[in-house]
């Protein structure tokens, strides 16, 4: 006999003291045998303990051994059993093993093969114990490296953000007034989404928009972009495009799915007169037009090529007064609400913004 489960705990169930008596015999020098003479004992020793096999009588007053196979199994899946019966009953052995039994021994016992039918039970067990532990240790490292992309993912999304972010850098750079532009829109922006409660997940997608909004002036050339005098109606049809650009260069990129229409509308106008595809009202993403308030307030508190800066004030009194027009009323009531930074000086402090 192999030493797969050395003692082995295994519970005997029979009503007769005999049978009962000679498998015990049989088997105590190998394993640790208890013994019980009805179900219901049966089943407190399966309250107390954990049996690697349980030999069961079928025929046995009170709960009787089928029943007692489907309670054992259902406790403890695991666990091996093997039925006692008479010749006479060998039908109901055979249907015991449809219910979940291993094998069934004939009374009077032979003792060889009630050693073989413990064997093969113990080693059953040990078997599907084993396959067990392989399969758990198999999870743990399925969730280790489930666990290892996810972060390698967040790590690629970040560097990707900061490449693309450094890209906006320069293109605020080529833009007059927009030195730093960029990141008070980020900052305005989740201010205002705060006040709207936004989720945490619809904040990320609003810092992301908010950062990469005008990456599409990447194909606007430098000298429309700081062009102090009035724009021709050419050079303004080449601005127009910014928004569609930046959606094309941002497509490709899956994680930012949801950024594109956000990117893609955040010249829309409230009331419809806006581009690139005239929105009118809610049907304008709400991150749009969250940046579209931001971004004309950080424009507003800037000196630009044709514009002096406007007080805090002013820019309040403006937001009122294109409130339903260029902008959504109900979130230029919230933005009314924040406390707006004065800046009447163009070259902001690099990092300043809080972002
Ligand atoms: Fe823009």
């Amino acid at each position: 006999m192999s030493t797969l489960t050395p003692r082995a705990k295994i519970l005997v169930v029979d009503d007769e003291l005999g049978p009962r008596e000679s498998l015990k015999l049989i088997l105590q020098d190998r394993h640790e045998v208890s013994t019980a003479n009805n179900g219901d004992q049966a089943l407190a020793c399966l309250d107390q303990a954990e049996y690697d096999l349980v030999i069961l009588d079928i025929r046995m007053p009170g709960i009787n051994g089928i029943d007692l196979l489907a309670e054992v199994k259902k406790r403890a899946p695991d666990t091996e059993v093997v039925m006692i019966t008479a010749y006479a009953s060998v039908e109901t052995a055979t249907n015991a093993l449809r219910h979940g039994a291993l094998d069934y021994l004939i009374k009077p016992f032979d003792r060889q093969s009630v050693l073989d039918v413990v064997e093969k039970g113990l080693s059953r067990r040990a078997h599907s114990r084993n396959m067990k532990n392989k399969l758990h240790q198999l999870q743990l490292v399925n969730r280790a490296l489930v666990e290892e992309i996810e972060r390698a993912t967040r790590n690629i999304q970040r560097h990707f953000l900061e490449t693309v972010s450094s890209l906006v850098a320069a293109v605020d750079a080529k833009d007059s007034y927009t030195k730093s532009h960029q990141r008070r829109v980020v900052t305005f922006a989740l201010l205002l989404g705060t006040e709207l409660g936004l989720s945490i997940r619809e904040m990320g997608l609003l810092r992301q928009a908010a950062i990469l909004h005008d990456i599409g002036k990447i194909g606007v050339p430098e000298q429309i972009l700081r062009k102090r005098a009035s724009l021709t109606p050419e050079e303004f049809g080449i601005i127009k495009q910014h928004p569609v650009v930046g959606a094309q260069i941002l497509s490709p990129v899956q994680f930012l799915q949801d950024v594109v229409p956000l990117v893609l509308h955040h010249h829309e106008r409230y009331d419809g007169t806006g581009y690139p595809d005239g929105l009118k009202g809610l049907a304008i993403p709400l991150g749009a037009r969250i940046i579209t308030i931001a971004d004309a307030v950080d424009a507003m508190l800037s000196d630009r090529p044709y514009a002096a800066a406007k007080t805090v004030a002013q820019v309040r009194e403006q937001l009122r007064l294109f409130a339903g027009t260029q902008f959504d009323p109900q979130l230029v009531e919230l933005a009314l609400r924040i406390d707006l930074p004065s800046r009447r000086i163009t070259q902001s402090v690099p990092g300043s913004e809080g972002m």
